[in-house]
């Protein structure tokens, strides 16, 4: 399975993830088979990227957070965004019914976070994490994910890596106070519009303080989490130290997920560009130590990835060395340009060969 712009879905592949529409429902299945109308469809939907597979994958990748899990916790966040909607209207917050919902959605993450911390799938394939049209849930979800893989790697115990995960889920909640308009806009913010972007870290943090029982650390993921290392962050602007370390990691996997994501103006950028960019920026915005150990568990060239290297090769990811990213198998498919019988290099023995970037189709013609 791998994710291509929709421009390169083709007659015949398959569809590797299912799409749900904004609501939940489902709006296509995973298996089905794409042909024109229906690419069509997806991309009158406003699909800038889809999951697929095709003649060269392998194998399925298992679902980190099970569907039937990410809709208990999308029917869930979507109760509390109501409640939050009712009251920008001046309806009163009924604190009880929040604090049982945070407390049901608390649970089910304790339990994801055992599931990702003892699964490799996500540090090797980030396909396998959820896509959903809703870019909150899905970004929040991922970037929970994101933020226990790192915090397992330096080591935090159990409890440290739920509270840090918990604060993930619920990071951008004060979002749900500003208008949709704003949250949605595609173009620059006004410095007015700014602001009021820039205060859902302090409405996000008030209220879980206000109508929550989670612990302090969970709560100052929704106020931290845009702080950066040069003190150039909001709402703060707070400096290195000054900044808990969980608000350090969850700045690097927000920023990760969200410029590796469709957003409505934009294409999700490339994995390794997205992480050239967090190492690009280390020390400045982001914890460079950090950075470091992020990009050394984060596979940004995932199985099934359709690659060129440095030597005009292009083939597919075939097998991923867990020790070193960059260095996997790859199965080539073509040199120079032109079509050859397929046969796997391993990156390992080839120090002088890198790869140079990810493609979405080879440059010659495979059917000849
Ligand atoms: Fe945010």
């Amino acid at each position: 399975m791998r994710k291509i712009p929709i421009e390169y879905a083709r007659e015949g592949d398959t569809l590797g993830k299912t799409l749900y529409n904004n609501m939940g429902g489902m709006l296509l299945k995973e298996g089905s088979s794409l042909n024109e109308y229906i690419i069509d469809k997806l991309k009158a939907y406003g699909y800038l990227s889809i999951y697929i597979k095709d003649k060269y994958t392998e194998e399925d990748i298992e679902d980190i957070i099970k569907p039937e899990v990410v809709n208990r916790i999308y029917n869930l966040q979507g109760s509390l965004n109501n409640i939050i909607r009712n009251s920008n209207n001046g309806e009163k917050i009924n604190s009880k019914n929040v604090r049982k919902n945070v407390k049901d959605l608390n649970e089910i993450i304790q339990e994801v976070v055992y599931d990702i911390v003892s699964s490799k799938t996500v540090l090797e394939n980030l396909a396998s994490i959820s896509v959903y049209d809703d870019y909150t849930l899905t970004h929040s979800l991922n970037m929970m994910m994101l933020s226990t893989v790192i915090a397992k790697d330096i080591g935090f115990n159990m409890n440290e890596i739920k509270a840090l995960a918990t604060g993930c889920v619920f990071h951008d909640i004060g979002k749900t106070f500003l208008p949709i308009e704003i949250i949605n806009k595609p173009g620059k913010f006004t410095d007015e519009e700014f602001r009021l972007v820039q205060s859902h870290t302090e409405k996000g943090y008030k209220f879980l303080t206000n109508h929550t029982d989670l612990s302090a650390v969970s709560r100052s993921i929704s106020l931290c989490h845009h702080e950066r290392e040069d003190g150039l962050g909001y709402p703060r602007k707070l400096k290195g130290d000054e900044i808990h370390i969980f608000n350090k990691i969850a700045s690097i996997s927000d920023v990760f997920d969200a410029l590796t994501s469709d957003r409505p103006y934009r294409r999700a950028v490339p994995l390794p560009d997205a992480m050239e960019y967090l190492l690009a920026s280390g020390g400045n915005h982001f914890n460079i130590d950090l950075i470091k150990v992020f990009s050394q568990s984060i596979n940004i060239f995932p199985k099934d990835t359709f690659v060129q290297l440095s030597d005009n090769r292009e083939g597919i990811i075939y097998e991923i060395n867990s020790e070193f990213h960059t260095r996997p198998k790859v199965k080539i498919y073509g040199e120079n340009g032109k079509k050859v019988a397929p046969y796997i290099i391993n990156l390992m023995e080839y120090n002088n060969i890198v790869i140079e970037k990810v493609i979405h189709i080879f440059s010659f013609d495979e059917n000849n």
